[in-house]
């Protein structure tokens, strides 16, 4: 058998249209190695997935300790790793929130949150954002939708809005009437109609290219969604465990959100796990309504899950990201500047993305694209958002500081090749 991507794309469905790729053999700490033997230094993650960083092996012992005793269990039991991974997770996220439902990933935790909010509040209409990306079932796509899925997929789920990007996550407002002027005129008139029954949306945007707003937004958010008897959900699928130097980006502003949603950072990418976290009363009301999936927390993946937040905070990887976060917009800053094609850099924890620009200013797609491959073939891996034309980084959060200083010096060579 000849373990090529292109012959492996043959009988293996795809999703995506970019055409590249390569066949992975293994991976540890932060470096990824193909099938023959090249080294990449990973500053993707996997899309804020492995945030632990690869084959760590208390991972590997906490997933053979648990398989010695039951991989499974009917969806009428519960294991041990259930019970303290509930606790932990209501531990780590604020009061109060304190009931978790079970997914096997960040779109079903999506679903859940929608159903749950239909379903305590008795109304229908969900207000999400352009540009945001909450998964590709039928009702988190629906929330992201595009006019293209439209058109192929629809009908979407009803009632859902999709609002434009307020501007406090590209401008940060300056003062709370300067936000209800500026970022609530849409939001606002929607919520005040009554009929809404959840906003969601990431506390710090990533797949539209990370944009943090200012602390205005989210008081604001806040109080439109009590005022309206909505809920406010929080998708914090690729932001949390310590992406952006906070256990969970909502941490970086002073709320609590009705519903949270997790999955990617949960286990590290050992296993599938994702979870909605809410109140008992909004919990209560999915009662009867909602269903447990068959793999949803399977005691493999709790073991897995629990191992790696002891891994995040023993290490203490929310400082980590925090340190070596500002560490690599400081380098970038500083190594790309006057480098063509280069425009604004920014980041959160270690969650940056560079938008790559064509002379005259405008967004350049393929000059992003190209950024990603050429990086690809000298040892880097990186990702990109096509919506701001991004190219994006989001190392482990384990990375050494050496490795952090080569990807970035194949990044630079990288932008130094382009030529429009
Ligand atoms: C913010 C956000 N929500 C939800 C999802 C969907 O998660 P999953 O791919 O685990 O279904 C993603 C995936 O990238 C995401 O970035």
């Amino acid at each position: 058998m000849i373990l090529k991507w292109e012959s492996s794309q043959r009988h293996i469905g795809s999703t995506v249209d970019w055409g590249h790729g390569f066949v992975v053999e293994k991976a540890y700490g932060a470096t990824i190695v193909d099938i023959d033997g090249r080294e990449y230094i990973d500053f993707s993650s996997g899309w804020n997935t492995a945030n632990i960083g690869w084959g760590r092996p208390e991972i590997k012992q906490a997933i053979l300790r648990q398989l010695e005793k039951t991989a499974f269990r009917p969806v009428w039991c519960v294991s041990e790793p259930e019970i303290k991974l509930a606790e932990k997770l209501v531990a780590l996220t604020p009061n109060p929130l304190e009931v978790c439902f079970k997914a096997t990933g960040g779109t079903e935790s999506n679903e859940i949150a929608l159903m749950l909010a239909r379903s305590y509040t008795t109304k229908s209409k969900i207000i999400s954002f352009e540009t945001e990306y909450h998964g590709g079932t039928y009702g988190s796509l629906s929330l992201s939708r595009t006019k293209i899925v439209t058109k192929k997929l629809g009908p979407m789920l009803p009632d859902i809005v999709q609002v434009s990007l307020p501007p406090c996550f590209f401008d940060p407002c300056m003062s709370i009437s300067d936000c209800r002027d500026r970022c609530f005129t849409e939001i606002g008139e929607l919520l005040s109609a009554g009929d809404v029954a959840a906003v969601i949306i990431e506390a710090v945007l990533t797949n539209p290219g990370v944009f943090k707003p200012g602390l205005t937004f989210f008081s604001e958010l806040r109080r439109r969604c009590d005022e309206a008897k909505a809920l406010l959900i929080i998708d914090e699928v690729g932001t949390g465990f310590g992406r952006t130097g906070k256990m969970f980006a909502i941490e970086h502003f002073n709320i609590v959100p009705d519903i949270m949603t997790i999955a990617k950072g949960l286990s590290g990418g050992y296993v599938p796990i994702g979870a909605t976290i809410t109140t008992k009363e909004i919990a209560r009301s999915g009662k009867g309504v909602l269903d447990t999936p068959t793999f949803g927390w399977t005691p493999l993946a709790c073991a897995a899950a629990l191992a790696s937040i002891e891994i995040i905070e023993k290490e203490q990887l929310c400082n980590r990201a925090d340190e070596m976060g500002k560490y690599i917009r400081d380098q970038l800053s500083k190594l790309l500047r006057n480098v063509p094609f280069v425009g604004n850099i920014r980041g959160v924890g270690m969650e940056l993305a560079i938008d790559v620009v064509k002379a005259n200013g405008e967004r350049w797609y393929e000059g992003a694209a190209r950024v990603v491959s050429e990086s690809e073939k000298k040892g880097l891996i990186i990702e990109m958002t096509g919506s701001v034309c991004a190219v994006m980084l989001m190392p482990p959060l384990i990375i050494t500081k050496e490795q952090i200083d080569i990807g970035i010096s194949r990044l630079v060579e990288s932008f130094k090749s382009l030529k429009s």
